[in-house]
């Protein structure tokens, strides 16, 4: 990722057992909650909310940052002094140990001394949320630490000081795979997410969280910006009240039951990840697709129908692209080669056709290309084989008839399959048969001369046309580090890796 100009920390890992101690889009100030005004070239992100996001270890919390150590599970509260160990004469057990609670009653609630008022009231709400949750294994790993009035101590919870009011506060929800359940088998987000209006981040990734969306706005959570509900049960329409939550920059949804329209607004917000994948989407991409900020999008495994939008070419802060597995039909728009970052362009199985735009030829950074089970046909255009970064190209069950010399190389050395295609002198092709009927029937895409543009290569009159032996300057970036990249296709899993 040398020069890309952001830093993504992508973390796609097991984590160890201190994952309530997991530094997360730390802004220069180590905390949880976003700098107003963030530029997204410092930001960093983590894909996956990585099974634990919190706030860098606070001094009191944890042993110093020195790097490994885990942090004591909090099963062990302070409070309570345990009968001193054997090493000095101890004197017998002294009947009024001094409490010292950790610091002066800021907030006095429900005969608990809080440390202020923000965290009183999490504390309502945990408690109340706490009584919903079936009390199994996993329940209890998590509830029996929800005691008391140090909030922040809980599993699952972290707090920050909220930037406006300068106090601690409950930041972040992390129950990445904690597998909770309701009680009754249903486990609500309302008054819970909504009562927590400090949060920062709410990262819940395979729960059994049930129903609907709060509303969440950015008038109810100013800092919410970080919102993960992925491979929950939540169910119904898109979430409008997300659209509402305009400081998000990390939305995933995927692996719910939420049908509906996706809203044209959602691309408008300021995102750098919207996973919406496995869900139930049935219908067109909207239009204005490219005028998502994101750097991943991934739509895969839905019913999305209709055309890929030219407008996708404005998006060019796109590094991955995952379309697989829908509906989506009609013809690649050329401006899908201005997309100049982009390494993993995903739009397999679908119901795509036309030819491959030679603008493909821009994708410099491009690393997986799959257009593999559509009905794509012509020649492979050889501007796209002599790609340099490409790790697979992947055009099998399609209905191309040809490859060139630069395609026959990538065969060779096994980065590009046309299997089951139409390409005469190749082996593993479709029947004569087969091909002789698809081509029977009439192949149209509209913009036709569009197909043989090369942004990149503009020349004069802004594209080439008829280009394939123009001077490409062959990106000899000796990029022969093959790049581990793709982080996206992770998602496409239901859990946290
Ligand atoms: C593409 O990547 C380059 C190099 O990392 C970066 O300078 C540029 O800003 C990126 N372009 C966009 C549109 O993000
Ligand atoms: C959560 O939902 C899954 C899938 O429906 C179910 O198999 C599982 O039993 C539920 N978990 C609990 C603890 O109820
Ligand atoms: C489960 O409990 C909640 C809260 O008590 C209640 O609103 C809901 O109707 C119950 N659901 C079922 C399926 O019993
Ligand atoms: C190439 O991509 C295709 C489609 O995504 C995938 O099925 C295949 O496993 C990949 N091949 C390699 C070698 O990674
Ligand atoms: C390329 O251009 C030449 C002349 O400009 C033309 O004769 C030829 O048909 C073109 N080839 C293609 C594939 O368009």
């Amino acid at each position: 990722m040398g020069n890309l100009s952001l830093s993504i920390l992508v973390l796609i890992a097991i984590f160890g057992s201190c994952w309530s101690h997991e530094v997360v889009s730390d802004n220069d100030d180590g905390g949880l909650y976003p700098f107003i005004g963030t530029n997204r070239e410092t930001l960093e992100i983590i894909i996956g909310g990585g099974g634990g996001e919190a706030p860098a270890p606070s001094p009191e919390d944890c042993p110093p940052p020195p790097p490994e150590p885990e942090c004591p599970p909090p099963a062990s509260p302070p409070p309570p002094p345990p009968p001193p160990p054997p090493p000095p004469p101890p004197p017998p057990p002294t009947p009024k140990p001094p409490p010292r609670p950790p610091s002066k009653c800021g907030y006095r609630s429900s005969n608990l001394c809080f440390e202020n008022e923000l965290l009183a009231t999490s504390y309502g709400v945990i408690q109340k949320f706490k009584k919903l949750i079936k009390p199994d294994e996993n329940g209890k790993r998590y509830t029996k630490t929800w005691n008391g009035p140090n909030v922040c101590k809980y599993k699952g919870f972290n707090c920050d000081v909220r930037p406006d009011v300068k106090k601690k506060a409950v930041a972040a929800v992390d129950f990445n795979g904690a597998k909770l359940s309701g009680i009754n088998g249903s486990l609500p987000l309302h008054d819970f997410i909504d009562g927590l209006t400090d949060l920062a981040i709410f990262h819940a990734n395979s729960n059994n969280f049930t129903g609907t969306v709060p509303f969440i706005g950015t008038s109810k959570i100013k800092y919410l910006y970080e919102l993960d509900l992925s491979n929950n049960k939540i169910t119904d329409d898109f979430p409008m009240e997300v659209l509402r939550a305009t400081q998000l920059t990390f939305l995933d949804i995927r692996f719910n039951r939420i049908k509906g329209v996706v809203p044209a607004t959602v691309f408008k917000l300021d995102l750098d990840v919207l996973f919406i994948n496995n869900n139930n989407f049935r219908q067109r991409l909207p239009e204005n697709l490219g005028d998502t900020p994101a750097l991943y999008i991934t739509f895969a495994n839905n019913k999305f129908t209709g055309r890929i939008p030219p407008s996708i070419g404005k998006a060019k802060n796109l590094l991955e692209v995952l379309f697989l597995n829908n509906e989506l039909t009609g013809c690649l728009p050329y401006e899908i080669g201005y997309l100049q970052n982009a390494t993993v362009f995903d739009v397999g199985m679908n119901k795509l056709t036309g030819p491959i735009p030679h603008s493909f030829g821009c994708l410099k950074k491009m690393e997986q290309l799959n257009l593999a089970g559509n009905e794509f046909y012509g020649e492979v255009p050889e501007i796209v084989c002599r790609l340099s970064n490409l790790q697979n190209l992947s055009l099998s069950s399609n209905y191309f008839t040809q490859v060139g010399p630069a395609c026959r190389d990538l065969v060779m050395k096994k980065k590009l399959n046309v299997k089951n295609n139409c390409i005469l002198d190749l082996p593993e092709q479709r029947s004569k048969a087969d091909c002789a009927m698809f081509f029977s029937r009439k192949l149209i895409c509209d913009r036709t001369e569009s197909f043989k543009w090369i942004p990149c290569m503009a020349g004069k009159n802004g594209f080439h046309s008829n280009s394939t032996e123009e001077s490409e300057k062959k990106e000899s970036t000796g990029s022969s580090s093959s790049s581990p990249s793709a982080t996206t296709y992770g998602v496409l899993k239901p859990h946290r890796l």
